[in-house]
Formats: structure tokens, sequence, C-alpha cells
């Protein structure tokens, strides 16, 4: 599959298989995370990876609408650092979430973007679960596993929101 061709196929999956995740699956992902383009290149992210079940539900409890974890083999949270950056943490570390999903696709794995950033009781929940250094910052959630779903590739195509030259 070409890089056109993932960017449609990928899809929110929240329905996973128990097949677990490799450890080699887990280092291509996140190296697909730390390519992505980030102002100045100050790579400003940390990724945490986590597949304890405990911990998982305590991120749910913190994040409820992350509740579609508790099937996923793993969930990656992605964590920006406010030393390494200048303003735009919240930009890179999207990058870096969306390189996950699509690397995951390529790989045949399933994945959901759960929200945490700006959202409040879920960043200092996180910040408190996993006693984070000030500079961290919760962004993200991944959830990571076997697909037990599929879904047809996104077509999002509309005109009415392209400009030509003016608005
Ligand atoms: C910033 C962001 C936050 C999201 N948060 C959640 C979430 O908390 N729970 C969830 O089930 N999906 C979440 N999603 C996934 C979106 O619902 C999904 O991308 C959207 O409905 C489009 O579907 P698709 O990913 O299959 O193309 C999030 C997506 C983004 C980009």
């Amino acid at each position: 599959m070409n890089t056109i061709e993932t960017i449609a196929a990928r899809r929110s999956i929240r329905k996973f298989t128990e097949v677990a995740i490799s450890e080699e699956e887990i280092t291509t992902l996140i190296a697909a995370g730390m390519n992505a383009p980030s102002a100045r290149n100050t790579q400003p992210w940390h990724l945490m990876i986590i597949r304890n079940r405990e911990t998982i539900n305590s991120i749910i409890e913190i994040c409820p609408n992350g509740s579609l974890m508790k099937g996923a083999d793993t969930a990656i949270l992605v964590l920006g650092d406010l030393n390494d950056t200048d303003d735009y943490f919240v930009i890179d570390c999207a990058a870096a979430v969306q390189n996950i999903l699509l690397a995951a696709h390529e790989l045949k794995l399933g994945t959901c973007w759960i929200g945490v950033y700006p959202r409040e009781p879920r960043v200092e929940g996180l910040k408190k679960l996993f006693s984070l250094p000030e500079q961290i910052i919760p962004h993200s959630l991944i959830a990571l596993g076997h697909p037990a779903e599929s879904k047809p590739a996104n077509n999002n195509y509309r005109e009415n929101r392209i400009h030509m030259e003016k608005w």
C-alpha cells in the first residue's frame, strides 16, 4: 500500500483481538512517531508504552473517553516537553501521533486516537497518575492492537472547503 492509500484506509479501530503486539512493532511505531516534523526540529515529545492492565484501567478512570483501551493490547501516551519547545508542542505532538497511526495501519494494526490535551482534568489526572515532572504535558493517548473490525477507506474530499486564490 502506498502512502496516499494508507492515509485514506486508516480508520479509528475500537475493537481488538487478543493477539499481542510485538516489541519490534512497537519500536517501528515509535520510530515513525519520532520521525514526524516539528517546529525548528525541536522534537518535543516523549512516548510512554503502557501494557499493564491495572494502569490502563486507571487511565480510563481519568479519561473515560478512552474506555475502548480496555480491549487494546497497548496504550501509547504521547507527552509534550515544555523544555524542548517554543509553543508548538501541541502541533508537533499531533504530527507524531498521526505518524504512529499511519505506520500502524501499514503494519495491519488498529489504532484509535484518544484526546487528552487540552482537557484539564485529563491532563492533570495523568500528570498525577504518572508523577510527571512539571514540564511534561500529557498530549494524546493511542489505543493499539490487532483489529477485530474493518471499515471502508475514508473519502472526506469536500469541494466546498477548497478556496482558489481567494475566500
Ligand atoms: C484529537 C482527537 C481526539 C480524539 N479523541 C477520541 C476519543 O477520545 N475517543 C474516540 O473513540 N475517538 C477519538 N478520536 C477519533 C475520532 O473520533 C475519529 O478520528 C473520527 O471520528 C474520524 O474517524 P476515522 O479516524 O475512522 O477517520 C479522536 C481523534 C482526534 C484527532
